[in-house]
């Protein structure tokens, strides 16, 4: 089987790529390295001593993607490929529109033009808002407050239609709750530009030195300590999910939907006590006011994907936080390190 991986070169892809592979499957990544590294595919290869092929294409970009599409026989599509950054789509929504939506469109028009019609779709629990309770099952109400969220929800509505339309398709939305650590060698991680936006790689870059301390986002929640709660699940447990759901798809199921989390809520400062924990040194933070958009707490209620894909996120978070120190360790400045040296 061979499964096109767009975006395949980032976080989340990379690590769905190392189990795809263990898995025998053929990959062919599509990513335009927008926001990843080349380096994290040669990592890759390492780890399981498998091949990939790679295409450096923009989704936009019809012509290439045909292209490969002609060149090779996909049997079914994991699509990361995406901008996902909610404070950023707040200042550049046309941006995240034409990559995100067209982007998508364009991918599955493409798909459909060489009749293959497997589709798993990275999806997030950001499409839930500010969730009346907890845990949240997949049949809670939807609501987005940004255009990031707005892509994701909309994409979900653009496939649910597309399966009316045309039966043969077989659609997976994997709503992703927040994915941190890394594969376990050290070799490949999150490793985002700039400043980060997310908790754990940012903590990472003040355990290695990179940063002085963490802002912590608002001690006022009605939490158990005040600060927000999240449920923090592994990637590899998150990659191994995507595993299933293709297992899933090819039994023909149409359109399913699964909440991919741990099931239980970590808190801000519990997050910060196991890095310490994991890192053996002092993270100093600051507390300061709210992030805007941000939601007190959020996780999941996780028994559909294990009930339906017999799935089940199986680490810890000492163990997230064991596995994002030694990649952190290992590549101080992330892909950079290395890319770059002769
Ligand atoms: C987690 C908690 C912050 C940074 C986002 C997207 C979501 C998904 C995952 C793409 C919150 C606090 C954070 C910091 C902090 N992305 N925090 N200081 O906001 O739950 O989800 O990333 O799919 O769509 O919305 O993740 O890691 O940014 O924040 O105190 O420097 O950490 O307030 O309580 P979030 P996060």
């Amino acid at each position: 089987m061979k499964i096109l991986v767009t975006g395949g070169a980032g976080y989340i892809g990379s690590h769905t790529c190392v189990e795809l592979l263990l898995n025998n499957f053929e990959v062919v990544v599509v990513d335009d390295l927008s926001n990843s590294s080349e380096e994290s595919l040669n990592r890759v290869r390492e780890i399981t001593g498998k091949k990939i092929d790679f295409y450096p294409v923009n989704l936009l970009d019809r012509a290439k993607l045909n292209g490969i599409f002609q060149d090779h026989d996909i049997d079914a599509v994991i699509h990361f490929a995406g901008f996902k950054a909610v404070g950023e789509s707040v200042d550049m929504p046309l941006a995240y529109y034409t990559n995100n939506l067209t982007g998508t469109l364009t991918l599955l028009d493409v798909m459909r033009n060489h009749k293959t019609r497997h589709f798993v779709f990275s999806s997030s629990a950001t499409v839930y808002g500010d969730p009346a309770s907890l845990p949240i099952t997949e049949n809670f109400p939807l609501s987005v407050t940004n255009p990031y969220g707005r892509t994701k929800l909309m994409i979900e509505e653009i496939l649910q239609d597309l399966y009316v339309s045309d039966d043969s398709w077989n659609i997976a939305l994997l709503r992703y709750f927040n994915p941190v650590g890394a594969h376990e060698s050290g070799k490949i991680g999150e490793d985002p530009r700039g400043i980060p936006n997310n908790l754990v790689p940012y903590i990472a870059q003040v355990a290695v030195g990179r940063r002085p301390f963490l802002n912590v986002f608002g001690d006022d929640y009605d939490t158990v300590d005040g600060t927000g709660v999240r449920d923090f699940i592994h990637v590899s447990d998150l990659a191994r999910g995507h595993i299933k759901a293709l297992e899933k798809l090819f039994s023909g199921p149409g359109v399913v939907i699964y909440n991919l989390g741990t099931g239980t809520g970590t808190s801000v400062l519990e997050l910060v006590k196991g890095f310490e924990a994991a890192c053996g040194k002092e993270i100093p933070f600051c507390v300061v006011p709210r992030r805007a958009g941000d939601i007190a707490a959020c996780y999941a209620d996780a028994a559909l994907a294990e009930k339906e894909l017999g799935w089940k996120a199986v680490k810890s978070v000492a163990d997230m936080c064991r596995d994002t120190w030694r990649w952190q360790q290992n590549n101080p400045h992330g892909y950079d390190d290395t890319a770059n040296l002769p």
